[in-house]
Parts: C-alpha cells; structure tokens; sequence
C-alpha cells in the first residue's frame, strides 16, 4: 500500500471511531456523534484536528487487538465567531470514551497550547472515566488533566459540556473548570454510578436521580446550565463564548448597542411593590435595564434566591448578581453564598464587571443554616466581593439589612459607584425586630399604639436610603427608571479602573 493511501485509510478508521452500529445507537439515544458536536459548536470549515493518529498502547486484557487512530478522542482547535478556541471532545463509541493514557497526553497537548496562546478550551465529555484496562497509566493521565485545569483556571476560561454518562475522573475535570452545561435526558455525571452505590450501600436509585441534569443543577450546584439536546448544548457554549474574553489579560468583547443606552424606563418606578414584605421578580429589574433585555443566566435552577448571569450595557459584558424577592424573600442562605461568590470570582478573573443588585433581608436563620456552615459559606461571598478588583456597581433596589448589606458589594468592600432607588431600605434589622430589642424595657407596659409609633419612627429614620447617603455610602439616590443610563455612564467612567491587591502567593478564602 502507498503511504498516502496508508494515510487515507488511517484517516478514515479515526473518522468512524467505533464504527457505524455503535454511532447509530448514540443517534438513537438522542446524542450527536463527536465529530457532528464538534460541526455544529466550531464555525464551519474552521476545524482543525490534532492527534488524529495517536493510537493507545495497551497490550493487556486484548487491547493489543483493538487499536482505532485517534484513540476515542478528538482534540484540536478552530473558531467561535471567528475567535481561536481548543477543543476536545470524547467519542463513547470508543470504549465508552473512556480516558487511556494517550487520551491525556492529547488533552494536556491542546490544554497546553490553550495556555499559551491565551484562547479558551471547551471540553465536550462523554466518557465512562478511567480507561480500566490501563490501571494507573490512566488514572495519572487524569491526574495530569486536573493539574492542567488547575493552572489555567482564572488565566484561559474553560467550559465542560457533559453529553452522555460521565464517571469518575470524566467529573472531576469539568468541576475543576468555569461552567458545566448538561443535556437534558441524555447526560449523568456520579463519581460512582448507581450499580456500584447498590453494592456498597444498598441504596437503591436511578441514574436520573442521582447524577442526571436535574440533579445537578437543582440540587448539587454541580452544573451551571441544562440543553435540550446537543445541537442546544453548543449553541448554549457559542452564546457564553460571546461574553467572555479569550484570556485573563484582555477585557471581554464589545459589540456595537441597537439599544438605546439614554433609554429611562418608566416601568421601574411601580416595580418594587408599595408592601415591604410583597415580592417581585428581579429578573424583571434586569432584563429591563440591560441592552435588548438579553439576559443569560447562569445556575438558574440552583439557589433561586440569588440570580446571577452575563448580560450586556452599552455593548459592554457584565456580570450581574441579583438578590431575588421572588424566592426565599431574597434571603442569603449557604448555597446561594456559594453561586454568587463562584460567579463574582470568575468575572473578576476575567475583567467583566461586576453589577448587582440587592434587595436582601439578610441571611436565612435556622439550625439548618447554622450546622451547614453559613458562617464560613457567607464569608466566601463577602471575601468575593472584597477582592474583586473589577468595576463594581452596587443598585440597591429595596432591602439592605444586616450583614447582608455589608456582603453584597457595599462601598465599604470597595465598590465603585453604589446607587439606591427611593425605596431602599438601610439599617442593621428590620424596624419590628429593631424595637423588639431596643425598646423592649419601654414597652412593656406600654399598650398597641405606643409600638406603632416606635417602629414607625424606626422605619422614618433608618428604613430609607437617605442615611446612608448622607455618610456617602451611598453616592446617589436615582430614580428607578434612571438605572440603565445611570449605569451605562458609570461603566464608560469606570473604563480605565485599575485596583490591586497585597503581593501574596494566594489568599486563604474559606472553603
Ligand atoms: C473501559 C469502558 C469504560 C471504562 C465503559 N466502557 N466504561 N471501557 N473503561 N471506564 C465501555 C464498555 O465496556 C462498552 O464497551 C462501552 O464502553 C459502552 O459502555 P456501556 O456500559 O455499554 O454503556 P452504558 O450502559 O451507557 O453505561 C455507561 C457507563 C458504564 C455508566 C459509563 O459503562 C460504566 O459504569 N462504566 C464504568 C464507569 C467507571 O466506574 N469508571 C471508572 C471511574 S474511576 P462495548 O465494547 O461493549 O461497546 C476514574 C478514576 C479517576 O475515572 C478518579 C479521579 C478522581
């Protein structure tokens, strides 16, 4: 044979991975092959394979026998809206796309490509986790993913898309990565899956329940974001891609505003209800306030209470953190400390300001909470927002009480511009709690109306934005239909802020 037929013949063999029986059974199960998600998630033709031919070198257990070009996987780069991206992306019909030690060293070769160019890397996972055959050789080959996730994280973003049963070492990557999409009905992610579960602890449970979407966008926190299929899971990344700047030394990309960013919107002024204690949502405040009301949300299943996401102001990408009334009355518990805090350090990392808007009646209280560690959990918020040295703008739209005032980018944790709508709310409680515990002595012989009058005056002269306004920690009071203008100017302002932090190997944030 000629060596460009032997070529042809090792390109084609790559091309059909497991082969045809194997990819029509992905087709049936709802799940794209992996060279049709790498098609639709790249700008066509804008491909380029690496390791095509990279074969495994396992002789053990028969493997000798069963060697397929590429190995399972498919790594490489090419172009998302004409910007450079890595990309790898396993193939199930190839031992389950499971990870051999020639796997990794073709992840860890586009990994460290992506490190050094500064572009971003997106790995689309569908592996059952170690390649069992290859004991250690994998388990190391995984080890030296982890620690590749681990340099470029906060230097290139790095996304995990799960698109079939993931396991093991399959997991642990993309939780060491920025964001993790999963695609409904056909994604799991366990570190040990339900057969194994049965065996050590005799629980009974579904794959669904354990380890599926819901599972973990819901309740773990572990995924950010749910698809309805693959052909959504990548056009979902393409979107997020949009946001986000290729590496931690450039600012995210600008686009040209159809929006007007002078629009008031008279709307705002009736949003936050007559009723201190009425909801409304906050995804409402933001859509209106953002260019062509485009909000795209992160963890929207997960901590409802707290709503955070990308969006964009004058064309510029923000990241916005939301208390939301509509849930749990807005209240700061452990989860939602967590969301906020992941989400503020990466746009920190990655030089997208920060906006956020709180209406908060401070943390949930409870045994649950106190066990759980809100204390420490709470704190990883607070430490977020001080360390964040990218713009920062706090709106604060009703609620600021307690602690919660203090964590949610108050002027004191450095914000750069805090603004308050006429209804805010500033004091350390709520003014029944306040009177309870400060005139409690005065009222106890008092009658009904005696009470009314304290926490009346409370409410006069703590419950509003004009104290904290008058020490400046407040910069402006607005008119709520204000807020988009009133922000577009101060992120103009804030264009050239430059902040630092003390010289320090790393902080100690409390994990
Ligand atoms: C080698 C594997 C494999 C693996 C699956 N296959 N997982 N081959 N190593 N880890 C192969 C199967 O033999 C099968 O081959 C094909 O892939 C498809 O697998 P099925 O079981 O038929 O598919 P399905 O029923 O969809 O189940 C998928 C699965 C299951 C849930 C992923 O295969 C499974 O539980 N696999 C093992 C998961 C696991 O425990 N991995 C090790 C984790 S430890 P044929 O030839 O029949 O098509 C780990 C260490 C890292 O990863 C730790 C980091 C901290």
């Amino acid at each position: 044979m000629n060596r460009l037929e032997e070529l042809r013949r090792r390109h084609a063999a790559a091309e059909d991975g497991g082969g045809l029986e194997r990819r029509e059974r992905q087709h049936r199960e709802g799940k794209l092959a992996v060279r049709e998600r790498i098609e639709l998630l790249l700008d066509e033709g804008s491909f380029e394979e690496l390791d095509k031919l990279v074969q495994h070198r396992c002789r053990d257990f028969g493997m000798d026998g069963q060697t397929i070009p590429g190995d399972g996987l498919v790594t490489g780069h090419g172009r998302i809206n004409g910007r450079l991206t890595y990309v790898f992306a396993q193939d199930f019909t190839v031992f389950g796309g499971s990870l051999s030690e020639t796997n990794a060293r073709k992840i860890c070769k586009v990994m460290d490509l992506a490190l050094k160019v500064g572009a971003p890397v997106i790995g689309l996972n569908d592996s059952g986790g170690a390649r069992i055959q290859e004991g250690v050789l994998s388990l190391g080959g995984y080890a030296d993913i982890f620690l590749r996730n681990t340099l470029s994280s906060g230097v290139v973003p790095q996304i995990s898309a799960i698109m079939g049963p993931c396991a093991g070492g399959a997991v642990y990557s993309p939780a060491i990565t920025d964001f993790t999409f999963m695609v409904a009905d056909t994604s799991y992610m366990f570190v040990t899956g339900p057969d194994v579960l049965k065996t050590v602890t005799h629980e009974e449970v579904t794959k669904e329940e354990l380890g599926g979407p819901m599972t973990h966008n819901a309740t773990s926190g572990v995924g950010h974001f749910i698809a309805a299929d693959d052909a959504d899971c990548v056009r979902m990344i393409r979107e997020l891609m949009g946001f986000l700047p290729q590496n931690n030394r450039e600012d995210p990309p600008r686009r040209v505003c159809e929006d007007p960013v002078d629009r008031a919107d008279p709307e705002l002024d009736k949003i936050v209800p007559a009723e201190s204690n009425q909801p409304y949502d906050m995804k409402d405040v933001i859509r209106r306030v953002v260019d062509d009301a485009d909000f795209f949300e992160v963890h929207e299943h997960f901590a409802r209470n707290i709503v955070v996401g990308f969006a964009r102001i004058d064309g510029r990408p923000v990241g916005i953190v939301g208390n939301q009334p509509a849930f749990l009355a807005g209240c700061l518990d452990i989860d939602s400390s967590v969301k906020g805090a992941r989400f503020v350090r990466f746009c920190d990392a990655f030089n997208i300001p920060i906006i956020t808007f709180e209406d908060v009646p401070g943390f949930l209280p409870g045994t649950a909470q106190e066990f759980g560690g809100i204390i420490r959990h709470g704190a990883k918020l607070l430490y977020a927002y001080a360390e964040a040295t990218v713009p920062k703008i706090t709106v604060i739209t009703r609620k600021a009480y307690g602690g919660a005032y203090c964590v949610m980018g108050s002027k004191h944790l450095r914000t750069d511009v805090n603004l308050a709508w006429p209804s805010a709310e500033i004091a350390v409680m709520g003014a029944e709690g306040a009177v309870n515990i400060v005139y409690r002595r005065e009222l106890a012989g008092a009658g009904p109306e005696a009470r009314v009058a304290k926490v009346a005056e409370f409410n006069e002269r703590f419950a509003s934005p004009f104290v904290a306004a008058e020490h400046g920690f407040i910069d402006d009071v607005i008119e709520p239909r204000e807020t988009r203008p009133r922000l577009a100017r101060a992120l103009r302002m804030l264009e050239t802020k430059v902040d630092t932090t003390p010289k320090r190997k790393h902080g100690n944030i409390p994990l």
